[in-house]
């Protein structure tokens, strides 16, 4: 019982000279995977297998975009229409949703909510220009806990028209898996009542752009750009490089007012979150530094930047920071006359939910629980309602007070609209727009955004064993 609990990430860290001895090719330049946008794409969801495990361990068969963990980075120009045929050769019915994209409505990929889901042999065009220049990801919305947890995730970059001028712009997407034996995905904890029901269903393997371990071949001297996507289940992780003081310039797709040092140089991401960093390759020739994933106590090398005997030859100055331009996204936020909405976050293990209504009928817990694998509710209701949490007008401003009445931490993603702190109980709002906003148990957070885009969006809790257990709702923007 205890030790299903304490899962915990691989500790290969620990185990002397692994990283030395996997002999891993320096990664392949991430543009191998990049896809042109004036070509249309085609994403085909599918089986494939990869090598998630140390060199000698056996291949995991997974669900990808074109059978790849992760799926190919499409990038895109700010503001370009871009066209994406899904096509579904899986055996479920899967979409694709574009996380973070103030994305038309109609192609927010939601099944259920903004389109019916793509049966399998079946496919369906994404069109939209996307507003915002930044880091995305995108990943199905139908049974999400399941097909993400089976790699079916990808980088969505959309270029600004001039981006900052750096030497390599690298995609850093981080995940975790839970590997049971031979080397295959644990299927059976998809569904796993204690995962639902606690922190969600860690993983016992960190992969870094789907390796083991994976190496980016840089040069001292040089200027990097990092997007850091966090595409697992429910693992909250900070981020390090050693010896670097990365700056972190965007977070969820939008710059910050000022790029700024994230404290201990480790950069927090709760599932779903992104980070951009500019960092300066400030080591010596020859040398590497190992990048580090930091998961409660646990310290898992992800990577290594591994310098080149060359050394580039002009130097960056240090104080020269890029500064992203701000994206065309309304911050008129209106406080005076925006509309309050409540959100009571109950449930979990640990706490003392009894009842909840659950598709228009009050139920025990018990019941939820046994015969539903519900464990979570939103204002006293088990997703997904049928009412909206809120109905805004265009133009309105809405603050969300979401009152974590949970002893679990949680990850709360809007669609549709970027959100900012206005208050975080004990401690300083964060004044960043983000889509995917960190809680603690305990804690309550409100924000705030101005409804701007019309549509129905989901809100929910992107701990996906919690989104399947019940943290989930939507909002309609009319
Ligand atoms: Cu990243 Cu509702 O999703
Ligand atoms: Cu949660």
């Amino acid at each position: 019982m205890e030790s299903h609990q304490h899962i915990m990430i691989n500790r290969r860290t620990f185990v002397h000279g692994s990283a030395a001895a996997s002999a891993l090719a320096l990664a392949a330049p991430m543009s191998a995977g990049f896809a042109r946008s004036d070509s249309a794409l085609r994403l085909v969801a599918k089986p494939g297998s990869a090598h998630l495990l140390e060199p000698g361990q056996p291949q995991t068969p997974i669900w990808g975009y074109n059978g790849l963990v992760p799926g190919p980075t499409l990038r895109v120009p700010q503001g370009q229409e871009f066209d994406v045929e899904l096509i579904n050769k899986l055996p479920q019915p899967t979409t694709v949703h574009w996380h973070g994209i103030r994305i038309i409505n109609a192609m927010d990929g939601v099944a259920g909510l903004t389109q019916p889901p793509v049966q399998h042999g079946d496919s369906f065009n994404y069109r939209f220009a996307p507003p915002d220049a930044g880091t995305y990801w995108y990943h199905p919305h139908y049974r999400t806990w399941e097909q993400l947890a089976r790699g079916l995730h990808g980088a969505l970059i959309v270029d600004e028209a001039k981006p900052p001028e750096v030497d390599q712009d690298l995609v850093m997407i981080f995940d975790d898996w839970r590997i049971g034996t031979k080397g295959k995905i644990d299927d059976a904890s998809f569904e796993s009542m204690h995962d639902i029901s606690h922190a969600g269903r860690l993983g016992n393997i960190l992969t870094l752009n789907g390796k083991f371990t994976q190496d980016f071949s840089v040069l001292s001297g040089q200027r990097l750009r990092l997007r850091l996507i966090n595409a697992s289940n429910a693992r909250v992780m900070g981020v390090s490089f050693d010896g670097h003081d990365p700056l972190v310039v965007a977070l969820d797709g939008q710059p910050v007012d000022r790029p700024f040092a994230p404290a201990r140089n480790t950069i927090l991401l709760a599932p779903a979150q992104r980070a951009d960093l500019i960092l300066d390759c400030t080591e010596e020739p020859g040398t590497k530094s190992e990048i580090v994933a930091h998961a409660g106590r646990e310290r898992l090398t992800a990577g290594w930047l591994v310098y080149d005997e060359k050394r580039r030859q002009r130097q960056n100055v240090l104080a020269d920071f890029p500064i992203l331009q701000p994206n065309p996204m309304p911050t008129d936020i209106d406080l005076d006359n925006a509309a309050p909405i409540d959100l009571v976050m109950s449930g979990g293990a640990r706490s003392a939910f009894r009842s909840a209504e659950y598709k228009g009928q009050e139920l025990g817990i018990r019941e939820l629980v046994r015969k539903h694998k519900k464990a979570w509710a939103f204002n006293g209701t088990v997703g997904f309602p049928d009412k909206p949490l809120a109905v805004l007008e265009t133009g309105k401003t809405a603050i969300v007070r979401m009152i974590n009445k949970t002893a679990w931490p949680h990850a709360m993603h809007f669609h549709g609209h970027h959100v900012r702190e206005i208050s975080h109980s004990g401690r300083e709002p964060q004044r960043f727009w983000r889509d995917t906003v960190f809680m603690q148990p305990s804690e309550t957070v409100t924000i705030a955004f101005k409804a701007h885009n019309p549509g129905k969006w989901m809100l929910h809790c992107h701990m996906l064993g919690h989104q399947r257990g019940g943290m989930s709702t939507w909002y309609e923007v009319v």
